[in-house]
Formats: structure tokens, sequence, C-alpha cells
């Protein structure tokens, strides 16, 4: 009988994309996925680091590993940001025995370091750095019909002081323009019509072999495959917004009119000190130049509460900015400090912990009343839905999202996922808006 492995994943959508490469790596390997912890022979957890809260996750399936599960002894690997950052002491925070740590350039070793484990009976831990960002083509199972995450830039090299990912993801390193675009052709004909574009610095991206490939470039090139009906991207800096891809952007019908442009503070200070490389004045003159050109654009955010040194007059900076630019959806966390970075070496968590929460509860009441009041414009409207699933709370709708990335659930019949269709909005809230079809294409 083949043995069946479950994989748990925490973190990005870099994560999500290397559980799938690693679910089919596993398959090749004779494995069958499950996602019953109790009746797995291997347990792969691949872990975020990027707060500490996501860290611990880690250990709190490694407890449930032993609980719940039926078998003898399954095996256990750990991949992702948080192997790369611990290697082997991660076995020694644990009473679940570990079979393999495999850090996040290791991912096409597991098979063999898994085999190796079981063969010895010890431990096998891969965390070196490798410049092959290679992966071979149609080996990742992807599960979401519509949608098909393809890597074009692994690692980062800029550095923000509370950002632990340019040491667990590795230095920049990009993937050939051709082996994007063969995978683009591949998960396209295989109806995945939604590609989304990932870099930690997506809008980074320049060909290894030829410069003048950049992004705006690669996006042509995308748009021009065979039945890719959208394209996404994440996460672009806000320092890469280029006047081309502002350009390539405003004039591509595939490319959807979003743009998530991580701000993480509104306060020129702080951003200074978080080594970002934007100012709020640089922020606030770029929206204007991306509206200015782009009228249907939806910008959405990443904000960090709390950050050391952050004055009560700092955050009121971050609420003002919310207040000017009014953002579609916003992420919003409690600074943490990660192991490495630079703030955790130089810069004290000043805000006590009570005050971050208080004032995330402010920004996130701000942000939720924006939201309300920007969804309600589009009722009324027509938008056009690429639909990606059943509705979450009822069973007789489905769910998609308009090229500004807002949730539309309406009613519909299932084997519709996958269609661009128009929706006409008749209610909305501040996660989502409701309508009906009025016609499918
Ligand atoms: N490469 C992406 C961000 C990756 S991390 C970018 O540059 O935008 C995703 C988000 O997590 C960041 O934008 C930031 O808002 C948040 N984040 C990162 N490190 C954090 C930390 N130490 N504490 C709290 N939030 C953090
Ligand atoms: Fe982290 Fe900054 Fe790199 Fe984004 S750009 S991954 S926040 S170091
Ligand atoms: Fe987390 Fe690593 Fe992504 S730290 S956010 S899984 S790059």
């Amino acid at each position: 009988m083949a043995r069946k492995a479950v994989i748990e994943t925490f973190g990005c959508q870099m994560n999500v994309h290397d559980s799938e490469r690693i679910a089919g790596l596993l398959e090749q390997s004779g494995y069958v996925m499950t996602t019953d912890l109790v009746e797995a022979d291997l347990v792969v957890i691949n872990t975020c680091s990027v707060r500490e809260k996501a860290q611990e996750k880690l250990y709190a399936r490694l407890d449930d590993v032993r609980g719940k599960n039926n078998k003898e002894r399954p095996l256990v690997a750990v991949t992702g940001c948080v192997a790369q950052q611990e290697g082997g002491k991660i076995a020694d925070q644990t009473r679940t025995r570990i079979d393999a740590v495999v850090g996040t350039q290791a991912i096409k070793k597991l098979p063999m370091l898994l085999a190796e484990a079981e063969h010895s009976n010890r431990l096998q831990v891969d965390i070196n750095p490798y410049d092959d960002v290679s992966f071979p083509l149609g080996i990742a199972t992807r599960h979401d019909p519509t949608k098909a995450f393809v890597n074009i830039i692994e690692g980062c090299n800029d550095f923000c002081a509370f950002c632990v990912v340019p040491y667990t993801r590795g230095l920049e390193r990009m993937r050939p323009s051709q082996e994007i675009l063969a995978e683009v052709e591949l998960v396209a004909a295989a109806g995945h019509s939604e590609i989304h574009l990932l870099g930690q610095i997506v809008n980074h991206y320049q060909d290894p072999q030829y410069p003048d490939f950049d992004f705006p470039q690669l996006l042509r090139s995308v748009g021009e495959v065979d039945k890719v009906k959208r394209i996404r991207f994440a996460s672009p800096h806000p320092r890469h917004v280029s006047d081309r891809l502002i350009e390539v952007m405003g004039e591509s019908e595939k490319v959807c009119s979003h743009l998530h442009l991580p701000l993480q503070s509104g306060s020129s200070k702080i951003l200074k000190s978080m080594n970002r490389r934007h100012s709020r004045e640089y922020y606030l003159q770029l929206v204007n130049k991306v509206r200015k050109n782009i009228p249907e654009i939806a910008l959405s955010t990443d904000i960090i509460i709390g950050f050391p040194g952050e004055t009560e007059n700092d955050f009121f900076e971050t609420l003002s900015m919310t207040e000017t630019v009014r953002f579609n959806s916003m992420y919003s966390f409690k600074y943490s400090e990660r192991p490495n970075t630079l703030a955790s070496k130089r810069l004290p968590d000043t805000v006590a912990s009570e005050e971050k929460l208080s004032r995330l509860m402010r920004l996130q009441d701000l942000q939720k009343n924006i939201q309300i009041a920007l969804n309600k414009e589009l009722v009324g409207r027509r938008v056009e839905v690429l639909i990606d699933s059943r509705s979450r709370k009822r069973p007789n709708e489905l769910s998609g999202r308009t090229p500004q990335n807002t949730i539309v659930n309406f009613e519909g019949a299932p084997d519709q996922i996958g269609d661009l269709t128009i929706v006409e909005i008749d209610g909305s809230g501040a996660h989502s808006v409701h309508g009906f079809q009025v016609q499918s294409n």
C-alpha cells in the first residue's frame, strides 16, 4: 500500500508554492497526499519565521504529531524558513522525533534526505545555500484549479531592519525568463488561467542573462501566452515601481488593476530606521502617479505597528496616510523582533505590547470603515469576476475576484469555476461584495 504524507503549510504564497513543489516531489517518490494527520506515514511541516507567533506554530504542530498520529513512528520533516534559520537545533527543542530539517534552498533534496534518514536512522540536515533556482517543469502539484503560482525571483537583498527573509530565503537570485515562460505555458495549457508571479521584490526582476528583459517585459511576455486570462504578482516594492511598469499595467488587458504597495509605516523617520528606502512623500507621489495613469487601480498594503522608536505621533502619521490613500485592503501586524535582523541587533523593542495592540486596533477600525465605504461604492455596478471556488458560507453560491481583487459572491453552478463572468453588485460588506450574474462568457 502506498505510504501517505501530510504537508502542513504556514507563511506566504512562496511557502504555499514550495509545498506544491514538495507534494510533487513526494508523489514522484511514491507517496500519496492526505490531509489526515492520524494516518500519515510522513509529516512535512513547511514553516514560516516572519513573526515570532508563526515560528511558535511549528512547535505546537510537532506536539500534535506526537499526540494525534496513530503510526508507531511517522517520518517527520521540517522545511521552510524556520528550518533554514534553526537547522538541527529544532530537534533539541521538541520531544517529537525529527528525521529531516531541510532549508528553503534544498527542497529538491527532500526525498533523498528522507530516504537517507530512514536508512541510517539519523537526522538529516541540509541548510546550505544554493545558487541554483531551477526547478524541473511539471513536478509541482497544483490543487487550485484557476490560479497558478510561478516563482520568478528567490531571496532578497534589501535587509529591511525588521525582516528575517533575507536570512531565511538567501540572497536574491533571478530565474531565467525562458524557464518562467515555459512554466507559464505549461500551467496555462493545464487550465490555470490566472498566473501569480512570485518574488520577495517581484518588480526587481531582470533576466540573469539578458538585463534588458525586466519585470515590465516579463509581464508583457506572460500576457502573450495562450490561455492566460489574468496576471497578478506579489510582492512589489514601492521603490521599483517604474514608469514603464505603470505603463504596461495600464495598457495590458490581462495584468490585473491591483497593486500591493507595502508601506510599513506612514512616518518617514520610522521608514528610515526600518531601512525601507522610501519616504512618506515618495510613496504619496507614487500613489498619485499610479492613480493618474491607471484610474481603476486598487491599492493594498502591509503595515507594521510598534516598530522600535514609534511614538504616538509616528503612529498618527500611519493613520493619516491610511486616511489619505484609502487602501482597498491592508495587512497589519504588531512588530515582532526576529533573530539576526538589523533591528534585533541595534534597536530595542521599545513599544509596550498593550500599546502595540491598542494602536493596531485603532488602525484596523479605520481601515475597516474605509473598506466598507469603498465596497459600498460598487453597489449597482457591473464587474468582471474570475470564478475561483464555491462560496465558503453558502453552498449554492460561487466566489471569485474582480481585477481589483475584491471578493464577490453570487449564485452559480460549480462547473463555472475557472470562467470569467459579469456580476452586478447588490450588496456589500467590509471584506466582500455580493451580486448576481448578468452574463457569462
Ligand atoms: N517581500 C515582501 C514582504 C515579506 S514579509 C515585501 O517586501 O513587501 C510580509 C509582511 O510581513 C511585510 O510586508 C511586513 O509588513 C510584515 N513583517 C515582516 N517582518 C515583520 C516583523 N518582524 N514583525 C511584524 N511584521 C513583519
Ligand atoms: Fe523583507 Fe524588505 Fe526583503 Fe521584503 S524587501 S523580503 S520586507 S527585507
Ligand atoms: Fe514566512 Fe518565509 Fe514567507 S518567513 S512570510 S514563509 S518567506
